[in-house]
């Protein structure tokens, strides 16, 4: 069994991120820990939904386009995917590109990984499989790729999203620095279109999405040894125009005190907790943003445009 490099152990990380964010005027939970077991299970369920149309829709772009994409991803790639949970689309890269050198799954869940490279092992027993159990939002560590090997980064999904524009820009930066000269980043971003479709989107009508959402509070009663009542907060989903993001929010449904690891938070009937955010884009200010790290762009779409893959170098 291949061993996973781990960076470092989360779970007081994740205390002192929720007591930080939950201690904010506007109070706040990190997105990335939605992702336990059951959170992750939530949101496969979530991909397959009418409404969310982000995933059916980038796999299409993927293979209508497998060919191009990969001729111009090059030969000899080390492809690095963060956040590795895009079964589908990664076996479409692993089929098609020509003579990979190996494959870097990064996650925070070092059980997930573990799945991810049994399963895949099975599939591609000649595939050299290399998973880093990391935080990739903060740097991690990477070793030098072998004489005429490219770095090149995967990053689908939309889940740049997630960030605001300022860490995306960020993000962006710090994946350019470690490509360097050669290599590049291919990424998918979620397209600004109208209102009532991104809402949808983000509160279907099977109730989902707002289950994915109370998990997070389960998962901290769980790990962080809290008393959160979930049925005592509703979920909401709001389209904030200014920001150009849905944002997800819990709203407590009554005055309410819960407390964390003996840290009491103080809640107001109808206050929330901001527990995501979605960034939207357009090309151009999607370009804006890119273009400080990198020269070339080259981009695919769906013929409605909801839904941009760009490869960046
Ligand atoms: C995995 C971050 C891309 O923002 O669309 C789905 C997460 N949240 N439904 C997204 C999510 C609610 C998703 N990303």
């Amino acid at each position: 069994m291949t061993s996973i490099v781990k960076q470092k152990s989360t779970s007081s990380a994740m205390l002192t991120e929720v007591l930080e964010g939950l201690q904010k005027p506007q109070k706040t939970l990190p997105s990335k820990y939605f992702y336990d077991k059951r959170g992750s299970e939530l949101f496969e369920k979530i991909c397959t939904l009418d409404e969310y149309y982000l995933t059916r829709t980038e796999l299409e772009i993927m293979q209508h386009n497998i060919r191009e994409i990969t001729s111009t991803l090059g030969k000899h790639v080390q492809l690095i995917e963060l956040g590795s949970g895009s079964s589908l689309k990664t076996r479409l890269l692993l089929d098609h590109l020509d003579d990979i050198h190996s494959y870097v799954p990064v996650d925070i869940s070092e059980e997930f990984l573990q799945n991810v490279t049994r399963d895949l092992q099975k599939e591609y027993p000649d595939l050299l499989i290399e998973p880093i159990a990391a935080d990739y939002t903060k740097p991690f560590d990477l070793s030098e790729s072998p004489e005429g090997v490219k770095k090149l980064f995967y990053f689908p999904g939309s889940t740049i999203g997630n960030f605001t524009r300022q860490k995306a820009a960020d993000f962006i930066g710090l994946i350019s620095n470690l490509i360097q000269e050669k290599g590049g980043l291919l990424i998918g971003f979620d397209l600004i279109k109208d209102r009532e479709k991104l809402i949808a989107a983000y509160d279907d009508s099977k109730g989902v999405t707002a289950a994915f959402n109370k998990n997070i509070l389960v998962r901290i009663n769980r790990e962080l040894n809290a008393d959160f009542d979930p049925d005592q907060f509703k979920h909401r989903a709001v389209f904030n125009e200014k920001e150009s993001r849905i944002e997800m929010h819990l709203v407590s449904l009554e005055e309410q005190s819960v407390t964390i690891c003996r840290e009491v938070i103080c809640f107001e009937e109808g206050e929330t907790i901001h527990t995501e955010n979605s960034h939207k884009y357009s090309l151009r200010s999607f370009r804006e943003m890119s273009a400080p790290f990198f020269e070339n762009v080259q981009t695919w779409m769906d013929d409605e445009q909801l839904f941009a893959i760009q490869f960046l170098s």
